[in-house]
């Protein structure tokens, strides 16, 4: 090929229209080798001045290598101009505006249901006095949920549980979730000896579900086992436990009797509360009376269920629902938002991580 003053002058001007038109460093990329790169159209005229006669390329040489030397400093400018441009975007992307408010953390915006919250409020409470937490599974056979508590085969008592039963496999009984967590005394009086000072906290289910119930909900029993436990003792521990929970210095407590097949005898526990104040309820204070929980003497064959001789041991053991009792203390009127899983209800009545409940820093605050 045999350039001319005025291809050159076509191919510079095509050249530095794509330089300039180049919007990134890979667009300039592109360029620099269809100009200078082995096959580039300005190497392909570099390499034609070996053919040329002396006196040609005494005029083509200066101006094949004056187009080199121009196009590839326009690459390099172009390129310095693209480098400050990404510069100065990414320090308008970046900018930090200190006059923001401090985010919180994911630790700090997240909250603790009030489920957990209470079931912390009870582990402080009961581990003051002693006790120690225990747990059981939530698929429970029949002898753990009703027969080793004393609950025979066609009792009426088993239909008041509304038991969910799970399909059994061939040839084997069913299985079920358990409808409370008395079983738990049984699985603890079987693994460990007296004296057993525990409280259960967890899930239990029913075939159930309006404002105040729902299929699966949560219950807290208590078990205390040794050579001489007795109602009065019982009777400390509950008050104490109502009077902490709910933060009120005195409540009155009220016995009736009761029936449940596990305890002997059994009663039912009612405390003290004001209801003259419309939507409240007030504890410690007033003439009414609000049921909370069952209890009792653990039944003599309850203990031998579990391995233990009743002329030995005796004990009590109370049960109570932990989400009506948080719906109390807390002023939640549907149990079924507990289950929603509706993040605005839960930064509405949830607590915050790092407060952790403790009887001196107090259980709520
Ligand atoms: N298991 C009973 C229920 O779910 C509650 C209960 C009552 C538990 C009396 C006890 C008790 O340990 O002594 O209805």
């Amino acid at each position: 090929m045999n350039a001319n003053a005025g291809n050159l002058e076509v191919l510079e001007s095509a050249l530095l229209a794509d330089i300039a038109a180049a919007a990134d460093e890979q667009a300039i990329e592109a360029v620099r080798i269809a100009a200078l790169g082995k096959k580039g159209s300005v190497s392909e005229l570099l390499k034609t001045l070996g053919a040329m006669t002396a006196e040609e390329r005494q005029v083509q040489g200066p101006a094949i290598n004056g187009l080199k030397n121009r196009v590839t400093e326009a690459l390099a400018a172009r390129k310095a101009e693209l480098k400050n441009a990404a510069v100065a975007a990414r320090l308008v992307a970046e900018t930090l505006d200190v006059t923001l408010p401090v985010r919180q953390s994911p630790a700090e915006r997240g909250r603790i249901h009030p489920i957990s919250q209470v079931i912390d409020e009870i582990a402080a409470i009961f581990g003051d006095m002693g006790f120690a937490i225990a747990e059981g599974p939530d698929i429970e056979t029949d002898h753990y949920n009703f027969t080793a508590l004393n609950f025979p085969v066609g009792h009426p008592a088993r239909e008041m549980h509304d038991t969910f039963f799970l399909q059994a496999a061939e040839g084997n009984e069913a299985k079920l979730l358990r409808t409370h967590t008395s079983p738990v005394q049984i699985r603890t009086m079987e693994a460990q000896k007296p004296p057993i000072r525990i409280v259960i906290p967890g899930k239990t289910y029913r075939m159930d579900s309006d404002a105040t119930h729902t299929p699966m909900f949560h219950q807290l029993e208590g078990l205390v086992i040794d050579r001489t436990a007795n109602v009065a003792n019982m009777r400390w521990v509950l008050e104490e436990f109502c009077k902490a929970f709910f933060e009120v210095p005195s409540l009155k407590m009220r016995f009736r009797p009761s029936f449940f097949p596990f305890t002997e005898p059994s009663l039912e526990v009612d405390i003290q509360c004001d209801r003259s104040r419309p939507g409240e309820v007030r504890f410690g204070e007033g003439n009414d009376w609000m049921e909370i929980l069952g209890c009792g003497m653990v039944h003599p064959n309850v203990l031998r269920a579990g391995g233990l001789d009743p002329d030995e041991y005796q004990g009590f053991a109370w049960g109570m629902g932990i989400d009506r009792i948080a719906m109390l203390k807390y002023g939640m009127p549907d149990l079924r938002a507990f289950f929603d899983a509706d993040v605005r209800w839960l930064s509405h009545y949830g607590f915050r991580p790092l407060d952790m409940p403790t009887l001196f820093g107090g259980l709520s605050t």
